[in-house]
């Protein structure tokens, strides 16, 4: 039997039992009974799939339509680009079809490129039940690393790559940080290889344009193929947060 976990209290409209009887008349007019999965499982499911989507507590929360337009001076790029998420998730099954993800940048930190791209990710989880995975590149390069170190390592490197590589939906966070290196390229080129030929969909945030990747031409040829590049407004909302905050305070303090 299939058991509500979503909280304390046991689901009222299956009882806890996991799915609920139907009946559907057939051409004839004949009743036939059915089981139906009750809704109470996609949202125990979607509570899983958030607590294993690497998405960072900061971010867990964050919905496209919190996206705060007016901490932007560009009100009008922020606007744009909110409208963007938005209409990516409403038509969310055409750009799966075909692969196709976003590329967010800006030179500035702080801008909100992370927060929206986690707001994409907890989207889908909440839409469509799907599996998040959000890295970022130089802890995923890390991670693989320590595979080689530890000969009795917990997971090998098939595993990490793997659980990357094969991401329904993936956030690659802060990509053209790392230092790059042929082997830096070559981890690059499997997972991107493979999600470009499984129409896997990513979102990628960076510091740089795609064109000013400093990664192997063959990389950049294919971010460019399975994400829409977006410039998010050179501002350091971060700061900007942080200085409304702090003078808050200090009215209390009367300085
Ligand atoms: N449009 C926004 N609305 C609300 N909070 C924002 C927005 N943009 C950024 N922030 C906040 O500012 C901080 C920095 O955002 P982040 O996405 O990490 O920046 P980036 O990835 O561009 O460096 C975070 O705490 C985030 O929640
Ligand atoms: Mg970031
Ligand atoms: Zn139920």
């Amino acid at each position: 039997m299939m058991n509500n976990s979503t909280s304390d209290s046991v689901c009222p409209i299956c009882n806890g039992k996991g799915f609920v009887i139907t009946w559907q008349k057939d051409e004839r007019g004949n009743l036939t009974e059915y089981a139906r999965r009750c809704q109470c499982q996609d949202k125990a499911e979607q509570l899983k799939l958030k607590g294993t989507s690497g998405i960072p507590a900061e971010y867990e929360k964050c919905t496209v339509r919190s996206f705060d337009i007016s901490l932007y001076k560009d009100a009008e790029t922020a606007k744009k680009i909110k409208h963007a998420a938005g209409e990516y998730i409403n038509h969310f099954q055409q750009f799966r079809e075909q692969g196709k993800g976003l590329y967010f940048y800006s030179r500035a930190k702080g801008s909100g490129k992370t927060r929206l791209a986690c707001s994409l990710g907890n989207a889908v989880i909440a839409t469509n039940t799907m599996r998040v995975s959000y890295i970022k590149t130089i802890e995923l390069l890390s991670m693989i690393k320590d595979t080689y170190n530890k000969k009795d390592a917990e997971i090998t490197e098939k595993e990490v790559l793997d659980s990357i590589k094969k991401a329904p939906f993936l956030i690659v966070d802060d990509i053209g940080t790392e230092k790059t290196s042929e082997w830096v390229n070559s981890i690059f080129l499997e997972i991107l290889d493979y999600r470009i030929s499984h129409l896997l969909v990513t979102i990628f945030t960076s510091n740089v344009p795609q064109s000013d990747l400093k990664l192997d031409e063959r990389i950049v040829d294919r971010i460019i193929k399975m994400s829409i590049e977006i410039h998010f407004p050179e501002e350091n909302i971060r700061r900007k947060k942080a200085n409304t905050e702090c003078s808050e305070l200090l009215k209390i303090l009367g300085i």
